[in-house]
């Protein structure tokens, strides 16, 4: 028996009820439950009296369904039944707002929204151009690829998102999910990126000769795409020219805005009320990239409350351990009954099974001695997906109770 760390507790439960606490960005790597961590913790926040918006991005259809998302109206959605959230419905009436977070369950109200990212692209140009050039812009070509393609689109919109969620001032807290990266971490990047390809000398090549607006502009345009993107051009022509210049000079009006806005997110992301919760899963690769974002986090200076390590296997059993459970399959093995088989099969299944866990603690104590300093929740494996509000219940209350804070059944 090696000697393990313990990792320190991530209070989810105090972290969600906190009010200076305003943002929650939930990140992780492609698959882990960021999306159902995010629903979770929101809902958790919500009936603990606080009025929580989460911004999901693509939640499985039954998720979406069952928090009443399931339309891609960039519109937060009230969620219904959830408890503490029926104002109507309860005796004392309506209470004045501010402070009182603890003020209670009459206030907690949890919506949601699924990220529409081409719409919220549209809703930038919107407030950004007066409505005929954001008619022109809308309409081009160029920026409809753009708004629907360009690599980091979608983590940028959703920081943008996150952006306009918070200038509204009707949240005590907005939970973000984020996009299934392939880079994991492209959400970070977006602010800067945009700001950068805004900058860019891609973009200043378009723009002198479209500032100039003069005859002689196709040769240089030419010249300019040629030297940054000379496939591009080949491949797509003079349409393609026009368009761009279209594009570039409708745009060049609204750089300055965009700039600051995404300047904003980053700082947004910075602020002292924001806290990251990492998504991990005991299997090698989700903690390896669990691993790298900890550190990236760190780089970027962006506040970290924790991780939450998911879908862990713990057993009702777990006072049974592996060696115990063998050794009473053995004993009864030879008996010819056909319960004492079956006896034996489930006494085999669970060894198996606590093996798996103990394999599992290993992994994750690994990630605590290189994290030492960072605090870990627990949400086990449930046998079934977590599609419907009752089974995000579970996932919150086993994040925020006893289990959430120790993990694992304590076998040995
Ligand atoms: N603790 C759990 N027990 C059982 N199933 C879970 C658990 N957590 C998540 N799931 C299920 O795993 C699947 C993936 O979860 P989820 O969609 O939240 O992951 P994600 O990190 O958001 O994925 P993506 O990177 O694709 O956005 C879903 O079907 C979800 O219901
Ligand atoms: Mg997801």
């Amino acid at each position: 028996m090696s000697k393990r760390l313990d990792a320190k507790n991530l209070d989810v439960e105090a972290l969600v009820a906190d009010p200076a606490t305003n943002v929650i960005v939930c990140c992780g790597s492609g698959g882990v439950g960021k999306t159902t961590l995010a629903a979770a913790i929101g809902l958790q926040a919500a009936e603990s009296g606080r009025r929580v918006v989460v911004l999901t991005i693509d939640p499985a259809k039954r998720l979406a369904q069952s928090l009443g998302v399931d339309e891609l109206d960039n519109t937060p959605r009230r969620v219904e039944r959830v408890k503490g959230g029926t104002k109507g419905g309860t005796k004392t009436g309506p209470k004045k707002a501010g402070k009182g977070a603890e003020k209670g369950a009459e206030r907690g109200e949890l919506h949601a929204m699924m990220l529409d990212m081409k719409r919220t692209f549209d809703e930038i140009v919107e407030a950004h151009a007066a409505p005929a050039r954001a008619a022109q812009i809308l309409a081009n070509p160029f920026y409809q690829s753009l708004s629907s393609s360009f690599a980091g689109t979608q983590e940028y919109m959703a920081m943008e998102k996150l952006g306009q969620l918070a200038r509204s001032e009707r949240w005590d807290l907005i939970v973000v999910d984020t996009p299934p990266s392939r880079s994991a971490l492209e959400f970070l990047d977006a602010p800067a990126r945009l700001a950068r390809f805004l900058d860019g000398r891609f973009i200043r090549t378009l723009l002198v000769p479209a500032r100039a607006g003069s005859r002689g502009y196709r040769a240089v345009m030419q010249a300019g795409l040629g030297m940054v993107t000379g496939a591009v051009t080949k491949i797509l022509g003079s349409q393609l020219l026009t368009e761009v210049q279209t594009f570039v000079a409708a745009m060049d009006t609204m750089f300055g805005g965009l700039r600051e806005r995404a300047e904003a997110t980053a700082a947004l992301l910075r602020a002292e009320g924001t806290a990251f919760v990492v998504v991990g899963a005991p299997e090698p690769d989700a903690l390896r990239e669990a691993s790298y974002f900890v550190k990236r986090l760190a780089e970027e200076r962006l506040p970290l409350a924790g991780v939450v390590m998911n879908r862990v296997h713990t057993s009702d059993a777990a006072g049974v351990g592996a060696a115990r459970a063998l050794s009473a399959a053995e004993a009864i093995e030879d008996d010819a009954s056909a319960s004492a088989r079956l006896a034996a099969g489930v006494l085999r299944v669970h060894a198996a099974r606590m093996r798996a866990a103990e394999t599992e603690r290993q992994r994750m104590g690994g990630f605590t001695l290189a994290h030492p300093t960072v605090p870990v929740a627990y949400v086990p494996a449930f046998a079934e997906d977590v599609h419907d509000l009752s089974a995000l219940r579970a996932v919150a209350t086993a994040l925020c109770g006893a289990g959430g804070r120790t993990g694992q059944p304590t076998a040995e």
